[in-house]
């Protein structure tokens, strides 16, 4: 099946229970403005925070919530509900509903829906930043990944508990963009064929069944609620290595801080702000082939955030005490077992280039080393182009000023010569 335009679109969205369900009505209203059809399953937590009223009456249908009622089975039974879709949307998807699809429950009409269709899924979660990342969650959300269910978000923010980080639902127009998105391909689930052949059906390269992950972007370090540490990394080497990985035909799990620009297509996005949270997102997203660090991490955090705002006073000056951040790169590196075949690393160095690298190559126990200048001028924080040395034990080799994009192509390539290599 070839790609269906949203004007002509039947969509299932399953509602979960959280707060952010009232996000799901203006989702329903935003597709409903654009063509699309939707009906909608309603979960017994889901009705907790909005009424089958409001839904029904923004979708223009009823609201279905029952998986005995014989009057629905009669009507349309769970099995042709989410097979008579195009796509099946779950938002909010809950920790809880991500937790038992990926463990194949079926015991409400919301999961057996799930269980039964044949259509690709999409989910937007939401959730508490600490049960977003929690490893349990994050297992059961690469689990799922690896049955090729979608995802888009959670959006990192303040939550409605208070606390800050990686957990809110996306926004409904991002939601409507990531329906979008996935009707453009087949939106049919390679069903007999098992987590990596339904990947690598995807695409042919020279990639093609290998996990990649990729760190990008800067870290964030709290200092109060509203100040932190960072650095000026814009994310465009990491995305692009993990576009380029993607367009190899690996299986890509990009880790990225807070950066301001786009996510590359078909690649798995796991947002973090801190240095501690990049690691549990790395943890979680192992056991990979490939591993580049190319996110510019703080080395210290704040060692006591304030929990409140700090106030300027008449005692001058607060000072602040840091702690080292945990270094991912070495983690990853010194894993024993589970080490991923290839681990790369990094070097922005302001002198000494090749020598710090050098240095970091053989502190960190990585594999190779991209070294690039952060020097006045160099313009290598968020500009397009990069000027790099790919340095190993062997010796190291100069590439010419090039767009990042190319950079990335180049690095693919060149691991997928060592991993060649290796094998
Ligand atoms: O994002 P851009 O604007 O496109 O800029 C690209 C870049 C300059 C950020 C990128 O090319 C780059 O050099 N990334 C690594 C930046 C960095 O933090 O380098 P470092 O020399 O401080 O760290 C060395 C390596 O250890 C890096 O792979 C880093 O990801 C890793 N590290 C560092 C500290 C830490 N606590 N954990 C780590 O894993």
């Amino acid at each position: 099946m070839s790609g269906i335009a949203l004007s002509a679109a039947r969509l299932l969205l399953i509602i979960g229970g959280g707060v952010s369900a009232y996000k799901s009505l203006d989702l329903i209203r935003r597709l409903g403005e654009r063509g699309a059809t939707v009906r909608v399953i309603m979960t017994a937590a889901a009705k907790q925070f909005i009424t089958p009223l409001s839904a029904a009456a923004l979708s223009g249908d009823r609201v279905y919530d029952d998986l005995f009622s014989l009057t629905d089975e009669a009507d349309m039974g769970h099995i042709e509900l989410s097979r008579a879709a195009d796509l099946v949307v779950v938002a909010p998807a809950t920790a809880d509903l991500i937790a038992r699809m990926a463990n194949g429950l079926a015991n409400d009409l919301a999961t057996t829906a799930l269980l039964a269709t044949d259509k690709k899924t999409l989910l937007a979660p939401a959730m508490n930043v600490r049960m977003w990342l929690h490893p349990a969650t994050q297992r059961n959300v690469e689990t799922l990944r690896g049955d090729g269910v979608l995802f888009t978000g959670p959006d990192e923010g303040e939550m409605a508990c208070g606390e800050f980080g990686p957990g809110r639902m996306a926004e409904p127009l991002a939601i409507v963009a990531a329906i979008e998105n996935a009707l453009s391909a087949s939106t049919r689930l390679a069903l007999a064929s098992g987590p990596a052949s339904a990947m690598s059906a995807r695409r042919d390269g020279p990639l093609d069944g290998a996990h990649i992950i990729v760190t990008s972007g800067p870290t964030h370090e709290p200092i109060d609620p509203v100040r932190y540490i960072a650095n000026r990394s814009s994310g465009l080497q990491g995305h692009a290595i993990a576009q380029a990985a993607y367009e190899a035909g690996a299986r890509v799990t990009l880790i990225r801080g807070p950066v301001g620009i786009p996510d590359p297509p078909g690649v798995d996005v796991v947002r973090v702000e801190t240095a501690r949270e990049m690691l549990a997102a790395t943890q979680a997203a192992l056991p990979a082939d490939i591993f580049v660090g190319a996110a510019a991490v703080a080395d210290w955090r704040v060692e006591t955030q304030g929990a409140q705002k700090i106030k300027k006073d008449a005692q001058g000056a607060p000072s602040l005490a840091l702690a080292e951040n945990p270094d991912i790169l070495a983690h990853v590196a010194r894993l024993s077992p589970g080490r991923p075949r290839i681990v790369v690393g990094f070097a922005a160095e302001t002198e000494n280039l090749i020598e710090n690298a050098r240095e970091k190559l053989r502190r960190k126990g990585c594999d190779l080393i991209v070294a690039n200048s952060v020097a006045e001028g160099s313009e290598t924080f968020g500009g397009t182009d990069n000027r790099v040395w790919l340095v190993a034990a062997r010796g190291e080799t100069p590439w010419p000023q090039l767009s990042k994009r190319e950079v990335a192509r180049r690095l693919i390539d060149h691991l997928v010569k060592l991993l060649d290599n290796h094998i």
